[in-house]
């Protein structure tokens, strides 16, 4: 047996073993490299063919080819192995698990003054009401004087004012809405007019913008008692069925008779907590029969026509439902509190 011969037999064997220590695909190259590439000892004995004796060339020659392909083979075999389990490994480690619960997208939410003032408009809307709106930077005449507090008026120092220049305010209340709404035109009226107003007052319980929303009506037979019912109803809606109301006599320029509404406390029921200061009753606004004076600034005969109007804050509503226990915490903008209503 020639040494070619004898080391071509071992080759065979020898990739095989080395093939089998193969786990992966660059080391599986490596190996076919040393068994098959040019340096290797197979293209050793193929390029020393030439040099042998004519029978000895045929059979080395043919055997060296076939240790070549099956070299090739073991190769190609290993190749499909290591391939198929990169695979598995490359699937498994990667793998979904579908039924993971999804990343949530944080929602937004309305915001609890928008949810008051949507279910406000809800209840007048189904009354009939009409919903007005008026600007928040107006005139002294439709925030004050129109509403019969001229300039020297002392219910003025009621309203803390932020004054924009001579003629125009930041409003104090939404009554001025009543003015726009009414002046050219002829009763009967119905409207609401819910927004932002602003005062100079800061506090647990007072911010400088807050939120009110005006009603009132106007025809030839309404009275007193027209405003009651619909109070009453308006607060039952917005409170619960067992809210307690209480009038008090009160003063407004724009109204006579006046009254403020309370409604008994939600949180302690009358007995007296730090959200009603003790007294079982907390504000809710003021009501009261639109004066003649208003009605003839905006060009309504009073012998023909009587009125009422309210005025309420939004803010402590949303307060009360939601167990707000500091108004700016509504206006804070913190997801942490907006997150729990
Ligand atoms: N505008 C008054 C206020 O804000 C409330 C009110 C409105 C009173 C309508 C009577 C009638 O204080």
């Amino acid at each position: 047996m020639s040494a070619e011969q004898q080391s071509l037999d071992g080759l065979e064997e020898e990739a095989r073993r080395a093939l089998a220590e193969v786990t992966t695909l660059p080391a599986l190259a490596d190996v076919r490299a040393r068994f098959l590439g040019k340096k290797s000892a197979l293209s050793g004995v193929l390029r020393g063919i030439g040099r042998l004796e004519g029978a000895d060339r045929a059979r080395v020659g043919e055997q060296a080819n076939l240790v070549k392909e099956r070299i090739e083979a073991l190769v190609s075999a290993r190749r499909d192995e290591l391939g198929r389990g990169e695979r598995e490994r490359a699937l498994s480690e990667t793998r979904l698990d579908v039924t993971l619960p999804g990343l949530r997208a944080p929602r937004g939410g309305l915001h609890p003054i928008t949810r008051i003032e949507r279910d406000v408009v809800a209840f007048f809307t189904g009354l009939g009401f009409g919903v007005e709106e008026g600007p928040e930077v107006e005139t002294q005449w439709h925030n004050f004087e129109a509403l019969n507090m001229p300039p020297d008026h002392p219910a003025r120092d009621m309203q803390a004012t932020f004054f924009v220049d001579g003629g125009h305010v930041l409003r104090t209340h939404t009554s001025p809405v009543q003015i726009r709404t009414m002046s050219g035109r002829t009763p009967p009226f119905r409207f609401i007019a819910p927004g932002r107003v602003y005062r100079c007052d800061r506090s647990p319980r007072h911010s400088p913008m807050f939120h009110q929303v005006e009603c009132f009506m106007v025809d030839e037979n309404v009275s007193f008692a027209d405003l009651k019912g619909i109070l009453y109803a308006f607060q039952r809606h917005m409170m619960g069925a067992d809210v307690e109301l209480r009038f008090r006599s009160s003063y407004f320029p724009f109204t006579e008779p006046s009254a403020e509404l309370d409604y008994r406390c939600l949180i302690c029921r009358g007995a007296g907590c730090a959200t009603c200061s003790q007294s079982g009753w907390i504000e809710a606004g003021g009501c009261g029969m639109i004066h003649p004076v208003v009605l003839e600034h905006c060009g309504i005969d009073p012998e023909r026509w009587q009125g009422f109007a309210f005025g309420m804050t939004l803010d402590r509503a949303a307060m009360l439902r939601w167990g707000i226990p500091n108004i700016h915490l509504l206006f804070d903008g913190d997801v942490r509190v907006l997150e729990q209503i």
